[in-house]
């Protein structure tokens, strides 16, 4: 049973090596140099495989099946010291039990679906409201839940994973079937890119999401208040109390959300303090859907994060509209790796999407379509590349 997983592993190389949908040609670079493979432990007592993929520059990223999850990003910081900057757990056994999502590939739709309902093509449908009133991240067992099948590839550009699933019609309430593709490529440039594709049968809203919680400080420093970031964004989209977009795409400038020009994540964070009061589940920090600047569909670089401690820098390039920065609100002081503690704004996260709720402001001015159509392929790329300051 032991040497099992890099049995599986060589085949699956054999398998995407003749039927690989990757963008990028295979070469013939021998899989055991760059991939590691073990077990990660179990889940509904089924193992759970783990890949490791590495670049010439010391970079290390590790990825799990269960979810298509990121787990670990190793970057050497100014010194030439690995650090490990995403949030994560020991054992897989820890990410249903702990996780808000850590790392995960979330679907079929991120983010909030208003009361768990839209309408689509004069039809009505109603999914679980698992978040307060409204429907969050795909539903109760949404794809961060599933476990997903998956490929070593070796492309032109580095070592990757391919993990696929499918997701049958009329699972958490969503129509048709969905066939989704998450794939992770390190780059020798020093670059994670994340590529999330899906074709359905039947008409259907997506939104693929993925949700690493990072802190370039590593995992384990603490907050990520003092890291700097700038996004390319002049709008927003402000929200009611449960989170739910109000319908207004508003400038930034003049909020605490204005990051146009890079600022210091705590300067102005108190001036979303939350509202817990008589049940309120707000519990203050960013939490915003931004409406990224230039074309949706064309890739063009959206964020610069960087930590003063580490001198660790990351862009993100991107094809979508919009991106979530979230900032850890709800960590609750749950046991990470290595016995570390995340709190409060121990994360980040850098979610490029489509606008919260897009399926109910379907064709307002402004605002993206997210319904996949049968014949056509949804396609989501984003590119985090790491530097030093
Ligand atoms: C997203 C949402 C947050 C929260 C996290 C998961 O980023 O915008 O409100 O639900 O996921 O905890």
């Amino acid at each position: 049973m032991k040497s099992l997983p890099l049995v599986i592993a060589t085949l699956s190389l054999a398998a995407s090596i003749g039927g690989c949908r990757s963008t990028d040609a295979v070469t013939e670079t021998p899989m055991e140099t760059t991939h590691r493979m073990r077990t990660g432990g179990s889940i509904d007592g089924r193992p759970v495989n783990l890949f490791t993929l590495r670049n010439a520059n010391g970079m290390e990223v590790e990825v799990m099946d269960h979810g298509a999850t990121v787990t670990r990003v190793i970057v050497p910081d100014r010194d030439g010291n690995p650090v490990d900057v995403v949030l994560g757990f020991d054992t897989a056994e820890e990410y249903p039990e702990k996780s808000q999502y850590f790392g995960c590939t979330v679907g079929r739709v991120g983010n909030r679906i208003a009361g768990g309902r839209f309408e689509l093509d004069g039809k009505a449908y109603a999914l679980a409201a698992n978040n307060g009133p409204n429907h969050l991240h795909g539903g109760e067992v949404g794809f961060d839940k599933r476990r997903w099948d998956a490929d070593p590839i070796m492309t032109a550009k580095g070592p990757g994973v391919r993990f696929t699933l499918t997701s049958a019609d009329g699972e958490e309430g969503y129509p048709g079937r969905v066939e989704a593709e998450t794939i992770y490529v390190l780059t020798d440039r020093n670059e994670l890119e994340v590529e999330m594709s899906a074709t359905t049968d039947a008409p259907t809203p997506v939104n693929i999401v993925h949700h690493t919680y990072w802190n370039l400080g590593g995992h384990d420093s603490g907050t990520i208040l003092d890291e700097v970031l700038r996004i390319r964004a002049d709008r927003y989209t402000p929200v009611d109390g449960t989170f739910i977009p109000t319908g207004d795409l508003a400038p930034v400038a003049g909020t605490a959300v204005d990051f146009r020009t890079a600022k210091r994540i705590g300067r102005d964070i108190d001036a979303y303090p939350g509202d817990q009061a008589e049940g309120g589940e707000d519990p203050g920090g960013y939490d915003h859907n931004f409406c990224l600047d230039g074309e949706a569909g064309t890739m063009r670089e959206v964020v610069r994060l960087s930590d003063p401690r580490t001198g660790i820098v990351m862009t993100i390039t991107t094809d979508q509209p919009g991106i979530q920065f979230y900032t850890g609100n709800f960590l609750n002081g749950m046991t990470g790796k290595g016995g570390a503690v995340y709190e409060k704004f121990g994360g980040l996260c850098l979610e490029t999407q489509a606008y919260p709720d897009s399926i109910n402001h379907a064709g307002e001015p402004g605002w993206p379509d997210v319904v996949l159509r049968p014949g056509d392929t949804y396609r989501h790329r984003m590119v985090h590349r790491f530097g030093i300051d």
